[in-house]
């Protein structure tokens, strides 16, 4: 089974453009929960753009699943992790002018850095997973780090299967993506999938035999809209799993 990981940042987006106090991404991730979510993820950001400090330590202490924390490895970030005490994190590069997250992290150039840091964050107990491209460098880099999984960033993955034409071209690029699960798998990481992830491409992660997580975010929340929180989070979970909806 692909279990699903639901990111609620854009709940707290909505409740940050006016300032209010709903809507609650606590009560939507209690929603997600219902719906059959496996853990939920959440990015408190170096500029608090929109999740904030009081929903982290409040999520912790509500949803009965696992909380992934996603994080820049800054020292802040550390210390934050370290009192909250999350099931696990995902370290991610920040940059103040980003819309969202648009890659992985560079672990060949900052491993001297992060090798310590998530040393720290393991020592407490911390399951860490490290965000990173579907490259085999960046695969090995990361085991060397001694991360426990890595996500894949599937961003270009999903633009590409959106432009394609041809079934055969999709199967192609999605082996791209098994390869580096499977290489993953060999080295003990699991294997975690996400960006861009929507409701018309989570479905061929069913052909990615060690794919153990996809992180979903916009897609659901932009769903749920229409179909509501829960109804959203099923029918994303039905797709990641149930063999019907496999391509
Ligand atoms: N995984 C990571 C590491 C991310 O930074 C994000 C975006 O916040 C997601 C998954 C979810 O991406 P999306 O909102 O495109 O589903």
């Amino acid at each position: 089974m692909i279990r699903l990981g639901v990111n609620i940042d854009h709940v707290a987006t909505v409740r940050q453009a006016r300032g209010e106090p709903y809507p609650d991404p606590v009560q939507a991730a209690v929603l997600c929960e219902l719906g059959g979510a496996d853990n939920i993820t959440c990015h408190l950001r170096e500029d608090r753009r929109h999740i904030q400090d009081r929903d982290v330590y409040s999520l912790k202490d509500t949803i009965k699943i696992p909380l992934n924390f996603e994080m820049g490895a800054t020292e802040e970030m550390i210390r934050i992790a370290q009192q909250i005490n999350p099931h696990g994190v995902t370290l991610v590069p920040e940059k103040r002018a980003e819309r969202t997250t648009e890659g992985g992290l560079d672990v060949a150039s900052h491993g001297h850095d992060l090798k310590p840091k998530i040393a720290r964050l393991k020592d407490s107990g911390i399951l860490v997973c490290l965000f990173i491209e579907p490259e085999d460098r960046a695969v090995e880099l990361s085991a060397d780090l001694g991360a426990d999984a890595v996500e894949f960033h599937t961003g270009a993955w999903c633009h590409q299967m959106s432009a394609c034409r041809r079934t055969r071209d999709q199967i192609a690029l999605t082996a791209q993506l098994s390869h580096a699960a499977a290489l993953a798998h060999r080295i003990g990481l699991q294997a975690h999938f996400g960006h861009g992830l929507n409701y018309t491409n989570a479905m061929w992660l069913q052909h990615v035999e060690h794919a153990e997580e996809a992180n979903i975010g916009h897609a659901i929340i932009a769903r749920a809209l229409f179909t509501g929180l829960k109804e959203a989070v099923q029918t994303m979970k039905e797709l990641l799993n149930d063999p019907r909806h496999r391509p």
